[in-house]
């Protein structure tokens, strides 16, 4: 079995100038075709609130949950770079805490690295864990844990000043170790400068082409979840209509008696 991707990786692929293509993922059977179609950095985002446990928000997601789903997609995969999102209130009370959750993620769940939302707020945070031996992703511009706070899922950093502030956050969180940094919902002129100036990979989300990676919610990709599709996402299939039309073919069936035929001798999934 060969060894999973690193986050040595992700910096050397900036390096050399090689984009980086990530997919959030919450379950096993996903994480492993994900993983067969070659998307080899995985991040289990608090977005699973949304996405598979019918919330609002991102904010009722706790610690238990993020390693109930992070273990799941470390054991689907055995190549990917599993990155674990650190929920709502986990990291903000004290950097002690934050350490020992982000170790739950590690050690319960075995996440590679973890990922938590803001700027100069944290950094003393991501240094306390990345000290420890936690490699740390930072996430700024839109952060949706703060979405009450903001007003609603929008772009950030069109204010005056605003940009200024989520570019010293970028250089912060490098300086305080952060490994890569996801920016979402920026402007793409201003993810451009970060990019420019961070030697750690940005990893781009509605923050136009030239970061040196992007990220896409896979249910928002894959057509999945339909209830709000932000207007950055490119949908790669529609499985909304497919799995409709697979289970109304299959209640059909099963109402008029075609399903299952007498003749087909039943086999177990083993
Ligand atoms: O939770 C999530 O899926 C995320 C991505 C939007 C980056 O944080």
């Amino acid at each position: 079995m060969s060894a999973r991707v690193r986050i040595t990786d992700l910096k050397a692929r900036k390096r050399r100038g090689e984009k980086i293509a990530v997919l959030t993922a919450y379950d096993a059977t996903m994480a492993a075709l994900f993983e067969r179609a070659g998307i080899d950095t995985l991040l289990v985002g608090d977005s699973v609130g949304m996405t598979c446990l019918g919330f609002e928000s991102t904010i009722p997601v706790t610690l238990d949950m993020m390693v109930h789903h992070t273990a799941a997609v470390v054991r689907g995969t055995s190549k990917a770079l599993v990155i674990a999102d650190m929920p709502f209130l986990s990291y903000q009370v004290s950097a002690d805490e934050a350490l020992r959750h982000a170790g739950r993620l590690v050690q319960d769940a075995g996440a590679a690295a973890v990922k938590l939302e803001g700027g100069r707020a944290v950094v003393d945070t991501v240094s306390r864990i990345v000290d420890a031996g936690i490699p740390v992703m930072g996430h700024l511009g839109l952060l949706p844990q703060s979405v009450n706070q903001v007003g609603g899922y929008r772009k950030q950093g069109t204010e005056p000043g605003s940009a200024d502030a989520i570019l010293a956050d970028a250089k912060s969180l490098e300086h305080a170790g952060a490994f890569a940094v996801v920016l979402e919902m920026i402007p793409a002129e201003l993810a451009r400068t970060i990019t420019a100036e961070l030697s750690v990979p940005t990893i781009g989300i509605g923050a136009g082409p030239d970061c040196d990676g992007q990220v896409l919610v896979s249910h928002d990709m894959l057509g999945l979840f339909d209830r709000f599709v932000p207007s950055f996402v490119k949908p790669y299939a529609n499985l909304a209509t497919v799995v409709v039309d697979a289970a109304g073919r299959y209640a059909a069936e099963v109402r008029a008696g075609q399903f299952p035929q007498p003749e087909v001798s039943s086999t177990s999934r083993k």
